[in-house]
């Protein structure tokens, strides 16, 4: 039995002689085979070799994932997962960060059996050492060079750490600011959040799995996690198909159409079936209709959480539920390692589901090239140089201050000469920690993240920026507001940093209020009634509500949780170093009242004006209008851009041909800037009713002071495509409206078009 195994373990095994680990099997004899399990067999035949040997609990194994229990030593509170490793009974472990780490528990893998490699992942959502802005902030850059180079800078570093597989990107479209997990994510558009989707996968993944500084996507949360009902993270959505397939399903496909190797599914259930549990999504959908061949890990422990949704009666139920459903890998539930033999004995689930799920999860260890060297990715050298590329940080710097965005600049007030005495005050003024936001990899020290003081005072010089805090982010004390006060007399201008706590948006942080916390309003007032000018910066992890600074500061700049490098990146745009060009991929609502609040709603049989003016029987409130404070798609600049020309090249269409849109932009302004022009469309008549306005192209333009462009978009069939009630993908004949602005509220160009 011994030498079959062997020979057939060449098959799959490629020979390495590191730290004499294959010793027990011959050294010679794999050397022997190594060119031909390598070189002459394709992953397929290999991963076949290996399940021929595989026993059922080896298999089973492979679909076990532990959050490592290093940190708190090697006996986990629930049995020795060191022992199960070394068993054969554990496929990957999350949360296991560094060379020396995911070393030490790989030689550890390779004492099992087989020999199998385990795979490591770990959320690595913003970046892993060099924090980038959190993913709803660069998605306000609609750069998708920057966001690429934020995720392939996030991959370089992470598989420099030994680790193979980021839980990214999150591309759950999310129009409820509660809701605390829209800092993860791209915003409320589909079009909008297919494009960062692809962009974000393509950088994780680089050249493709295999390359040592690559790392597999995780596409999450499948699906619909992002419409919970009332903004309450894991809770029910409840939704109709046509909205499930046309507002939060295309990012995932078109992750998937990028390469991504993995899919995450979701806590949530959908319509009443728990998306761990439901066969429609995994099996008739993703690994049916889209053809997905990679492999799905549950959300954690949510393979378990089907009996607290009601869904099943236990972990026995519950793993048979997941497995029959396409969940192939257990996200730390237990529940397949306790179970799935047993329903393989009862006849309740069969071999074939148990192997098709295995060998999707070895298929990928053979792509990233485990079986070749199971340490390729843990190489301490390469670790220590990686980690302290300081390019890295150039470039977080740069996607940091595209994704701020300018919100209000009366009179001019920004950019500011470096000349002013200048005060900063506010809560966040000095933070750190709260820079990086939710979802940064935890470092035991934060001293290189650049605070707002830190990156102002870099600029005005040393002993030039004037301080106080004011007060704390959830104070309900105004002790600190004399001092603040006096501060901003002594100076030409005050800049106010307030916002969120790094841990106000997040998993688990749905939030009713999302006015700014505590009492940082009153702090703003309180140095607004000195008659200094103000800038207001606000941090946060969402949209927040704060009406009267809105009404009554000159200046707002929403900075987000921008990263390592936020205070140079906010320095840079106050000071004008660099001309702000983000644009909100939010509505930002003037009340919770108004929630769920996106730009492209369906107009109803009774529409209320934006302005307010409310007559009675129209679809708005009586004590507030309907329109949000600001819109989808707005952010100013330090310059102007004209929009004239528009030219369409037919006002007719066959469904076969396009039209070919042009205009001029004139950067009308001072400074050279960036704007991202927006083509929406409406389809003014169909068989299910369409929104007021739907995104559908893009382009970021970079313009001198003066120069102009003339600017090209092109339509064809698929932008004007929907689901129709039989969800058939389809574009119906008839009359559209074309509109390009500069927001989905600002509106520069129109026209319409009929589609034959
Ligand atoms: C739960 C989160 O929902 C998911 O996004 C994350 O990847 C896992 N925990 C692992 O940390």
């Amino acid at each position: 039995m011994k030498s079959t195994v062997n020979q057939l373990m060449c098959s799959y095994y490629k020979a390495n002689s590191k730290k004499g680990l294959y010793t027990a099997v011959g050294l010679s004899l794999l050397l022997f085979f190594n060119n031909l399990s390598a070189q002459n067999h394709t992953v397929a035949q290999r991963v076949d070799s290996l399940m021929k040997l595989m026993t059922l609990d080896e298999k089973i194994g492979q679909l076990n994932q532990y959050s490592s229990s290093w940190a708190t030593g090697p006996v986990s509170p629930e049995g020795n997962k060191l022992q199960e490793i070394r068993e054969g009974k554990v496929g990957s472990l999350l949360n296991v960060k560094g060379v020396d780490k995911t070393r030490a528990m790989q030689e550890i893998a390779l004492q099992s059996r087989l020999r199998i490699p385990l795979l490591f992942g770990l959320d690595v959502i913003h970046g892993y050492k060099t924090i980038f802005p959190i993913p709803l902030a660069e998605a306000a850059s609609w750069d998708m060079n920057a966001i690429e180079t934020s995720a392939r800078i996030a991959a370089v570093e992470t598989a420099a750490s030994g680790i193979h597989w980021t839980f990214a990107p999150m591309v759950d479209i999310a129009r409820d600011a509660r809701w605390g997990r829209v800092m993860e994510g791209a915003g409320e558009d589909t079009y909008l959040g297919c494009a960062i989707a692809r962009t974000r996968v393509k950088g994780f993944q680089g050249k493709g799995l295999g390359a040592t500084d690559a790392v597999m996507a995780c596409v999450k949360h499948f699906a619909a996690y992002g419409a919970a009902i009332g903004g309450r993270d894991y809770n029910s959505v409840d939704m109709s198909d046509c909205s499930l397939w046309e507002v939060y399903l295309p990012p995932f496909k078109a992750a998937l159409d990028a390469g991504a190797a993995t899919f995450m599914n979701s806590f949530n259930d959908l319509n009443g079936i728990p998306a761990t549990g439901n066969s429609y999504l995994q099996r008739d959908i993703l690994k049916g209709k889209w053809g997905f061949q990679g492999f799905v890990v549950s959300d954690w422990g949510s393979i378990g959480e089907m009996i607290q949704h009601g869904y099943v009666k236990d972990q026995y139920e519950a793993a048979q539920a997941a497995i029959s459903a396409g969940s192939d890998m257990d996200m730390e539930s237990r529940c397949y390692n306790r179970n799935l033999k047993q329903l393989v004995r009862d006849g309740k689930v069969s071999v074939s589901l148990i192997n098709d799920a295995a060998r999707r999860i070895l298929t990928k260890k053979f792509e990233l090239g485990l079986f070749d060297d199971p340490f390729r990715f843990s190489i301490s050298e390469r670790e220590i140089q990686t980690i302290a590329d300081t390019e890295h940080r150039i470039q977080a710097r740069d996607v940091a201050r595209k994704s701020i965005v300018l919100l209000k600049n009366e009179n001019g007030l920004l950019p500011l000469a470096p000349s002013k005495k200048i005060a900063l005050i506010g809560p966040l003024a000095k933070s750190k920690v709260d820079m990086l936001g939710f979802w940064n990899v935890e470092w035991p020290d934060n001293s290189d993240v650049i605070s707002p003081f830190e990156g102002l005072e870099a600029r005005v010089g040393k002993g030039n920026l004037l301080y106080a805090k004011g007060c704390d982010i959830t104070d309900t004390s105004k002790v600190g507001f004399s001092e603040a006060v006096n501060v901003a007399r002594k100076a030409d201008v005050v800049i106010l940093t307030v916002g969120e706590k790094r841990d106000m948006s997040g998993e688990a942080k749905s939030r009713s209020n999302i006015h700014l916390p505590g009492i940082q309003e009153e702090l703003i007032k309180a140095i607004y009634t000195t008659g200094k000018p103000v800038i207001v910066l606000v941090n946060a992890g969402r949209p927040l509500i704060f009406n009267w600074t809105a009404e009554h500061v000159s200046s707002i700049v929403y900075t987000w949780w921008l990263g390592s490098e936020a205070g140079n990146a906010m320095a840079d745009v106050l000071f004008g170093d660099y001309n702000p060009s983000g644009k909100l991929p939010m509505t930002f609502p003037a009340s919770e009242g108004q929630i769920p609040i996106y730009y492209n709603y369906l107009n109803t049989g009774r529409p209320a004006s934006d302005d307010g003016s409310f007559a009675n029987y129209q679809s708005g409130y009586i004590d507030l209008a309907k329109s949000p404070r600001y819109p989808f798609g707005f952010g100013l600049s330090y310059t102007s851009f004209l929009y004239d020309g528009l030219k369409l090249s037919s006002e007719h269409m066959k469904s076969n041909e396009k039209i070919e849109v042009s205009f001029s932009l004139t950067n009308t302004g001072k400074y050279a800037g960036d704007e991202v022009v927006q083509l929406y469309f409406r389809d003014q008549v169909a068989s299910v009713v369409r929104p007021v306005k739907e995104l559908k192209d893009f382009q970021k333009i970079h313009l001198d002071s003066g120069e102009h462009k003339t600017v090209h978009f092109t339509i064809d069939k698929e932008k004007l495509s929907f689901y129709n009630r039989k969800l058939e993908w389809v574009a119906e004949p008839g009359q559209f409206d074309l509109m390009i602005g500069a927001s989905s509220a600002d509106i520069r160009l129109k026209s319409t078009f009929v589609l034959e």
